[in-house]
């Protein structure tokens, strides 16, 4: 049994180190190895948050009771936890490490807590709305292609925003189940179609946990304009992502940290109508994240 062997008086020795010790090492008969790593390194680092941010037992109390807050929020329709991921940047910051890069190959965002999944299958060009709303519409084509720009054909692409009321159809009770989400084919050339109205800027659910936890961080609850991507196909990784609107005010400041410039698009008139054309690449779901990005150093040398 571990013993309190260094006195807490806030100089630099260590509080307790073998009580650290003893919680990891009772670990050895973890079911995983994998498992014993991650929990050893998330041991270490919270004990260490503890001794050095000199925890009270009050705020520790407030923590345990934001986070059982945070768990009573949750339900079909809201994920308080994917919310406080996002706003920690902890969602971008595993996609960064689990994401496979590289020329040729679209970068990823976060997929946010509004994916509904697969909806009805539509036809190359064919609207999103399942009303008309007022609001300008875009017209969004491409290709879908793996990294040395070879057509895929039969990818599927799900589509899915907000309407300009800021609310998914999930959030709100009148919008028709699946208003703005769809999903297409890309034909034998990789091609793709969608026919949608302009994204807009939108605050995340903030009536909760998150939400206060944003405002006491002095941080407002917006995300730029954007378009969720989708895309997925047999022997490609599945691609997460969004088209974000150039020229919208939370660019630079999203609440949840996704936006990267290769995904800001700058829609152009023709005949009429704000036009979209972006090509989006997939990786080889093969290679493990670090061969991939190998092999694509090797080709580009
Ligand atoms: C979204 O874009 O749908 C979203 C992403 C993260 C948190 C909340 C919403
Ligand atoms: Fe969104």
């Amino acid at each position: 049994m571990a013993s309190i062997s260094a006195a807490n008086d806030g100089m630099s020795a260590e509080v307790f180190p073998e009580l650290t010790r003893d919680v990891i090492d009772r670990m050895k008969d973890a079911e995983s190895p994998r498992l014993r790593e991650i929990l050893t390194l998330v041991i270490g680092h919270v004990h260490a948050i503890v001794r050095e941010a000199k925890i009270t037992h009050d705020e520790w109390w407030q923590a345990v009771d934001f986070l059982t807050r945070a768990g009573k929020m949750c339900s079909d329709s809201r994920q308080e936890f994917i919310l406080l991921s996002d706003i920690l940047g902890i969602s971008m910051l595993v996609d960064a490490i689990d994401h496979v890069g590289g020329p040729g190959l679209s970068e990823s965002t976060v997929l946010g807590p509004f994916y509904a999944g697969q909806q009805r299958e539509l036809a190359a060009g064919e609207s999103i709305l399942l009303r008309e709303e007022d609001s300008a519409p875009l017209e969004m084509r491409g290709r879908i292609t793996d990294s040395k720009g070879q057509p895929i054909a039969g990818a599927l692409v799900e589509v899915w925003q907000t309407a300009p009321n800021q609310l998914y159809d999930v959030q709100d009770k009148d919008q028709p189940d699946g208003h703005l989400r769809g999903s297409f084919r890309s034909d034998a050339v990789g091609a793709y179609g969608v026919q949608t109205i302009m994204p807009v800027s939108y605050p995340i659910p903030n009536d909760g946990p998150a939400g206060q936890l944003l405002a006491a961080m002095g941080r407002h609850p917006f995300r730029p304009a954007h378009i969720h991507f989708m895309i997925s196909a047999p022997g490609y990784r599945t691609l997460v992502t969004h088209l974000f609107l150039d020229g919208d005010k939370y660019l630079g400041s999203d609440a949840v940290f996704g936006v990267k410039p290769s995904l800001v698009i700058r829609p152009s008139l023709h005949d009429g109508i704000n036009t979209v054309e972006y090509d989006f690449g997939l990786a080889d779901e093969r290679l493990s994240t670090r061969t991939q990005v190998e092999e694509l150093r090797r080709q580009h040398r």
